[in-house]
């Protein structure tokens, strides 16, 4: 490993942290193989330009089909050249906590400020709103600094009483995680996982904690599944007289209710330390006012914060990920706190990981492509981006500032709060109405931004341009874990979003390209544009995976023949790139059933999610529609998870999606059985010289699709293929194939 950095000779103590890059002689390897695959692109090109068919009697279809098939990997050509940005120089982070632990103090230490956020608690249920809210507060740091915030958006009494069990329960459970460093510090994932005492922990004190935990957990259910608070004497907080009849999730007064108050006698723990702060908020919601889902409730917490603790550092977290890693604090600080290069930094980026994922998970989903290769390389380019969860901001870059090399950072600055809670409370309400932000720059220039899809990303970028660096921090023991979805459905209608969402802002004055001009580099505009163009690659792959099979049926040949010096650069690009991305994913810790399965749900996607938000997008560009935000269900039945640990594929119900997806797959079966007797009785093996290169496409989307098969022939269970979509698609295909037949 090259590259670590060695500093401290301004005699401004040790790094805190180290960055390394892959050895020299890798890169200049993985870009000799990239100079080899751009040759092979570039004689692609130049073959289609100068073998066009000729027009003429008979041949204008093969022109046409041609003439796509130049325009596709004219596209595919390029889009390629920007991904290989994102693979040009990864770099990987390493942080000494133990440095951080020398060089300062605990008491110099900043405060931080952890934001969770909750929006609805039928898709995002009470108990799994306090076992993330309980993981943050359990961290390996000191409880006078940490500050927690959960801003319900829905308003819902339940969730607020949900984190008033939390909060008495949480002054067993820290003490107890500190006691016995008990990792993961979510009580959830923590009791699921281990049955019985570990051997140092104190039995008796074990099973009590385990028994706490379960009472809450069942206290919480049955209010949860009655709808109705206990009206008990202890239930009697302020907070509760709130709620009257005439609150509802999108229309109530701003409430916020200081649940954990450092300054009172009462908040210490069983043993008598203190607790971390723990602060409810619901900010007002009117029908007729503009509230901006989750961008305006992190503002809102921005602003709570400021007059409450005023951290220089916050966190956020969604509701349904939990810390999987009692450490993250420190890690993050080694980051901001780094006397050479720590100044410059605005954010630090955890990767998403997921509990729920089984081995050889069948949509692909343990990414560990884009967390072990791609972010390491936005990395590389100082400009990780921001997905909104999982992260560690600095305050003020967060804010709005533009970085200047002489600002100084005062760490340890303390807010001058007011003692009284009543007021505290009523002073923080005040910052959270609906008027609170008219005219002024929220949403703006200041917090995250407001009026754009995937406001998340846009923020990281506009902190970029302001001159802050962000990193991108992944530890062996993953920082957060979430629920990744685990069913076909779902998945598509979670990328559609995403996909949306990036082209939007492609075609906006968002765009990298524009709002970065000049001030973040170029190979960081690329590598946003790579997910910002995701949604332009469904018209040539669904073109690439439909015209050849169905030319190859016809006999028509689009490709050079195996004879054909042309062949071989169609030949490496599709052999190497396979193989390369094979490799890069077995090298980061894929299993090769999981890189295939990655690559179905890669097919999917094109032609699924992004075909559909690119029509999506065209249609809104002539004004044709609006598009609208769907909340991805959190929740799935259990005979979908059986199957999904089984490895089947979820389908279920009737969508346009599926639809597609069916059509394909029936449609390349046909050509390849109808193709390859055509083939087979009219001119024998001789036949398939010319179509060598469509029969293997053809063979490969039929065996990639084959639990699609499994879906429609097979299978009988209620996650297989609805009657409805196998009749639509099969009224696609038949006259596709009997046009093409007796053309
Ligand atoms: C989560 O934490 C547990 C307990 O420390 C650890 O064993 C596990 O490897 C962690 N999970 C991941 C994905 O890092």
């Amino acid at each position: 490993m090259a590259g670590s950095s060695v500093s401290g000779g301004r005699g401004r103590g040790p790094p805190l942290f180290a960055t390394e890059k892959p050895s020299r002689m890798a890169m200049a390897a993985y870009r000799l193989f990239a100079g080899t695959v751009f040759a092979g692109v570039l004689l692609i090109w130049l073959y289609r330009a100068t073998h066009l068919p000729r027009g003429g009697s008979g041949s204008g279809v093969r022109r046409w089909a041609w003439l796509g098939m130049l325009a596709a990997e004219l596209w595919f050509g390029f889009y390629w050249v920007l991904t290989l940005s994102v693979r040009w120089s990864p770099v990987y982070r390493r942080t000494f906590k133990d440095r951080l632990a020398q060089s300062c103090n605990e008491d110099q230490l900043p405060s931080v400020d952890i934001f969770v956020c909750t929006a609805d608690p039928t898709a995002e249920p009470p108990m799994l709103v306090i076992s993330t809210v309980l993981s943050v507060m359990a961290y390996d740091y000191l409880p006078e600094k940490l500050n927690v915030y959960l801003s319900d958006d829905a308003g819902s009494v339940l969730t607020f009483y949900a984190l008033c069990e939390a909060s008495e329960f949480a002054k067993h459970w820290i003490p107890f995680c500190k006691k016995y460093k008990v990792e993961p510090r979510s009580p959830a994932a923590y009791f699921a996982k281990i049955a019985s005492p570990p051997d140092m922990c104190e039995p008796k004190e074990w099973f009590t904690v385990k028994e706490l935990y379960k009472d809450l957990a069942d206290r919480v259910d049955s209010v949860v599944n009655s709808g109705r608070i206990p009206e008990a004497p202890e239930y009697n907080l302020r907070g509760f007289s709130q709620w009257n009849e005439k609150i509802t999730s999108s229309d109530h007064p701003p409430i916020i209710q200081i649940l954990i108050d450092r300054n009172k006698q009462k908040a210490v723990d069983i043993d008598g330390n203190a607790l971390p702060t723990l602060v409810y908020m619901a900010r007002e919601k009117r029908p007729h006012e503009q509230h901006h889902f989750k961008a305006g409730s992190l503002n809102a917490l921005i602003r709570v914060s400021s007059v409450i603790s005023n951290s220089p550092i916050i966190m956020n977290v969604d509701c349904d990920m939990y810390s999987n890693n009692s450490e993250s604090i420190r890690d993050a600080l080694c980051f901001f706190l780094d006397k050479e290069r720590g100044q410059d930094i605005g954010f630090v980026q955890y990767p998403q990981n997921f509990e729920n994922v089984v081995h050889d998970d069948i949509y692909g989903n343990p990414i560990n492509i884009a967390n072990e290769l791609d972010h390491p390389c936005l990395d590389g380019w100082g400009g990780m981006c921001y997905y909104g969860t999982g992260c560690f901001h600095r305050r003020e870059a967060l804010c709005g500032r533009i970085y200047s090399p002489d600002y100084e950072e005062d760490w340890t600055r303390a807010v001058g709060r007011m003692e009284d809670t009543i007021e505290l409370e009523g002073m923080a309400k005040s910052h959270v109405t609906c008027t609170y932000e008219h005219n002024t720059l929220w949403g703006i220039e200041k917090g995250v931004r407001y009026g754009c899809p995937l406001e998340d990303v846009i923020t990281g970028l506009q902190i970029q341009c302001r001159g802050w660096r962000s990193v991108y921090y992944n530890p062996a023991k993953k920082g957060f874990l979430g629920m990744a979805p685990t069913s076909l459905g779902q998945i598509l209608v979670q990328h559609k979003r995403w996909t949306e969402g990036f082209l939007q802002i492609s075609l906006s004055k968002y765009s990298p390209f524009l709002l970065g001009c000049g001030k973040i580099k170029l190979g960081l505009q690329m590598g946003y544009s790579v997910c910002g163009f995701w949604a332009l690659n469904s018209f040539p792959t669904l073109y690439y995976v439909t015209i050849p099979s169905l030319c190859f049926l016809n006999g028509i040949s689009l490709f050079p023949e195996t004879t054909s010096p042309w062949f071989v650069p169609f030949a490496y690009v599709m052999v190497s790139e396979y193989c390369r991305s094979l490799a890069e994913s077995l090298q980061c810790g894929d299993s090769a059933v999981e890189w295939w399965n990655a690559q179905r749900m890669w097919l999917f996607r094109r032609i699924t999610s992004y075909l559909l938000v690119t029509i999506d997008t065209i249609r809104r560009l002539l004004g044709i529609s609006e598009s609208g935000f769907a909340l991805t269900m959190k929740v799935s039945d259990l005979q979908a998870l059986e199957r999904y640990k089984k490895g089947m594929m979820e389908f279920g119900s009737f969508s346009g999606m599926f639809v597609i997806i069916v059509t394909v797959a029936l449609l390349n079966l046909a050509c390849i059985v109808l193709g390859m007797s055509r083939v087979l009785l009219q001119d024998g093996t001789g036949g398939l010289e010319t179509l060598f290169l469509q029969a293997v496409l053809c063979a490969l989307i039929v065996v990639i699709n084959s639990p699609v098969y499994e879906a429609l022939f097979l299978r009988r269970d209620k996650g297989s293929l609805p009657a409805s979509v196998t009749q639509v698609s099969i009224c696609f295909v038949l006259p596709l194939c009997i046009l093409s037949i007796c053309k």
